[in-house]
């Protein structure tokens, strides 16, 4: 037997010595009663009783033993030229002032605070800051738009929000605290307080007696000390897309998380302490939380915090120069940031120029289906393991991946290798046996570090989650699993798309199309994409009596998009048809019109209701560049 089948075995034949091993990895402030308490088998939860606190796992312990000097956060910005430096002991100073500002806003433990800021380290200061507190962080991306903001507003109801003037985006500067201002108009909660910091691109403008500056609130702040908190009291609420318009609030605890997140570090990324270590991706996703943010800190590493993008800031040697600049051991970004740098750089001149692999050891990729061709490509150019993994907000951490850190398996392009230890996972058929390629289930208990439920909605984590199989959690995502156990997934079974790696709802944007006043039914589908993955498309039907030149409703849809949900949807593409393909029952053929936008082959529905409107789709996808290139051929 090898080395990961033991550790697997043993994961899940004795769940509780495995995580109370890994437990010991942590200070704690008070030992745990129980490991697992399965009293509520739906729901079990870890490190019953214990207590700690995750900022002091993060950094006051590492100031304590030894790494005070090192480096514990360096951020580079491409969009701005600035880079900044944080000793673990300065960065400890940072965030008790900031947890002390809060404090003094009132702010304790179990409040919630909402975050919206670009990629800053003042991002990173404000999560921290809450943690040391107690209090509970919502980060939002800053690509939302603000009745994005405000709808979390409105779930979370925080006592203050913490936002950053503006952000910068390739080309232009996106100035935040407007949306934050529009926000807390819609929204029926207004919080206390909005700190805000000012970056010098965009100064705010602040609302006497609510607003104050970064600089304010921490003028002649006391710092805090670490607040003790149960194992089992919330850390975050990240709000993720669903299926419907209304985001999920992923809560993550701090007992579980914490073991979890370190444990990953070593066992699965390798990645050793004092080492540097990169996430390429966004403080506003769950890789931003668990990978710049935690997981690195909890280790002992340096986090790279990186404001840019892979190509076009300016060049597509961005991600080597940082590698090489800041001697990054381990690098994690989104196959899309790949493919963006393989189109503008497909002989990898880039990476012959800065030779990223002189100080690189492995690459990791995750957030959206890594086509073969990508891994093939960094593979062959970087000639270090590049490593597919899969996993999802909800667990907070990897599910199937190639262990490195355990045992090194050969790598299958199009397979996320074998699940990690502590996952029990299942594809299922509809009856609920276990089959080669169905849908992929976790048996319960989920290991340390993933959701114990959703935020103030138990109900639909019942629902969404754990109904669809009892005594399993339903991950959404179909998958296969091959002779040699290895996890193949082949895309969400709900409305969820991926877009650049981002998590997008479709339900959500079919809200706000048929919102719109002309429109009498739509749909959106997401379609595969050579750069993002996918991209949303929508079809709208008008309303009887409505007639107007499409290219003008259109753009009005397009606008209405991304001034709702925000730039991040990348909603670009709408048509307008006579009829929507639907079944006899009345459910569109969503599967169907994306088969035919794919061009792969389709089957004609025997319940379809009319047969000309999936021929007038085909049409007009042909008409937005989707030609259809199985149509007619092969409808099997
Ligand atoms: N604040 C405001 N706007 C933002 C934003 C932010 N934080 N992040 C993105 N946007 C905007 C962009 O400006 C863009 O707007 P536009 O349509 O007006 O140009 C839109 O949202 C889409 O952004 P993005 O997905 O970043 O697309 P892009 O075309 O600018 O860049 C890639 C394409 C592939 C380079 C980019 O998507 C990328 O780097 N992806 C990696 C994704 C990733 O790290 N995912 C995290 C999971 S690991
Ligand atoms: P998020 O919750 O935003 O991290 O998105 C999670 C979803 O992204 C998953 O449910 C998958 O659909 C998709 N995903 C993440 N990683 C992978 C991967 N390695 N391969 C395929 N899909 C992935």
């Amino acid at each position: 037997m090898g080395r990961y089948d033991e550790v697997y075995r043993r994961s899940l034949e004795d769940p509780g010595s495995f995580w109370s091993e890994a437990a010991g990895a942590l200070r704690w402030r008070k030992k745990w009663d129980r490991v697992l308490d399965r009293s509520n088998p739906r729901q079990p939860r870890w490190f019953q009783g214990g207590e700690l606190n995750t900022c002091e796992n993060a950094i006051d312990v590492h100031v304590e033993s030894g790494r005070a000097d090192q480096l514990a956060l360096i951020w580079d910005s491409a969009v701005t030229g600035q880079t900044a430096k944080y000793t673990y002991r300065e960065l400890q100073r940072e965030v008790a002032t900031f947890a002390g500002a809060l404090r003094r806003l009132g702010v304790g433990k179990g409040d919630r605070v909402v975050v919206y800021m670009p990629m800053i380290p003042q991002a990173i200061i404000a999560m921290l800051g809450c943690a040391r507190l107690g209090a509970v962080h919502s980060v939002v991306f800053g690509g939302f738009a603000a009745h994005e903001l405000a709808a979390r507003i409105d779930h979370a109801e925080p006592k203050a929000i913490v936002c950053g003037s503006c952000g910068v985006e390739p080309g232009r500067v996106v100035a935040y605290k407007p949306m934050v201002d529009k926000a807390i108009e819609l929204s029926r909660h207004k919080p206390a307080n909005v700190i805000v910091f000012q970056r010098p691109q965009a100064e705010a403008p602040l609302a006497a007696g609510r607003d104050l500056t970064w600089d304010e609130a921490v003028e002649g702040a006391q710092p805090a000390d670490c607040v003790t908190v149960s194992a089992n009291d919330p850390l975050y609420v990240l709000y993720t897309s669903g299926t419907t318009g209304r985001p999920k609030g992923i809560v993550r605890d701090n007992g579980g998380h914490a073991v979890a997140l370190k444990w990953s570090m070593t066992h699965f990324y390798d990645a050793r302490p004092g080492e540097a270590y990169w996430a390429a991706s966004d403080i506003g996703w769950v890789v931003g939380h668990s990978y710049i943010v935690y997981a690195p800190l909890l280790n002992g590493n340096t986090t790279i915090m990186y404001e840019g993008k892979p190509v076009g800031t300016p060049d597509a040697g961005a991600f080597w120069r940082v590698v090489t600049q800041h001697d990054v051991r381990t690098l994690f970004t989104a196959p899309t940031a790949f493919r963006a740098i393989r189109r503008e750089d497909p002989q990898g001149v880039e990476i012959e120029k800065w030779k990223p692999t002189r100080v690189l050891r492995a690459l990791f990729l995750a957030g959206e289906r890594c086509d073969p061709d990508t891994l093939k490509w960094a593979q062959e150019r970087l000639k270090i393991p590049v490593i597919d993994h899969w996993w999802q907000t909800e667990t907070g951490w990897p599910i199937v991946g190639n262990p490195i850190g355990v045992e090194k398996f050969p790598v299958k392009p199009g397979s996320a290798t074998k699940p990690l230890p502590g996952y029990d996972v299942h594809v299922l058929d509809e009856e609920g046996k276990d089959v080669r390629q169905g849908a992929i289930a976790i048996k319960l208990p989920l290991p340390p570090g993933c959701l114990p439920t959703l935020y103030k909605d138990e109900a639909t984590f019942e629902r969404a989650y754990l109904a669809r199989y009892p005594g399993y959690y339903l991950t959404g995502d179909g998958g296969h699993f091959d002779s040699d156990g290895y996890l193949s997934i082949m895309g969400r079974i709900d409305d969820v798309i991926n877009v650049a790696g981002h998590r997008l709802s479709t339900g959500q944007m079919e809200e706000v199309l048929a919102s719109h006043e002309d429109v009498a039914e739509c749909a959106v589908v997401g379609v595969n994409d050579s750069l993002k993955g996918e991209v949303p498309v929508g079809f709208v039907v008008l309303k009887a009596g409505v007639s107007r030149p499409e290219a003008e409703l259109c753009k009005e849809l397009v606008d209405l998009v991304r001034d709702r949900i925000g730039p991040v949807a990348f909603f670009k593409t709408a048509a307008v048809v006579a009829k929507l393909p639907k079944t006899r029952s009345g459910k569109i053929l969503r599967g169907t019109i994306r088969k035919i936008a794919d061009g792969l082959q389709w089957t004609m529905p025997p319940t379809i209701e009319d047969a000309g409107a999936l021929d007038e789709m085909g049409k007009v996808l042909t008409r937005l560049g989707y030609p259809q290139k199985t149509s007619g051929e092969s409808r099997v």
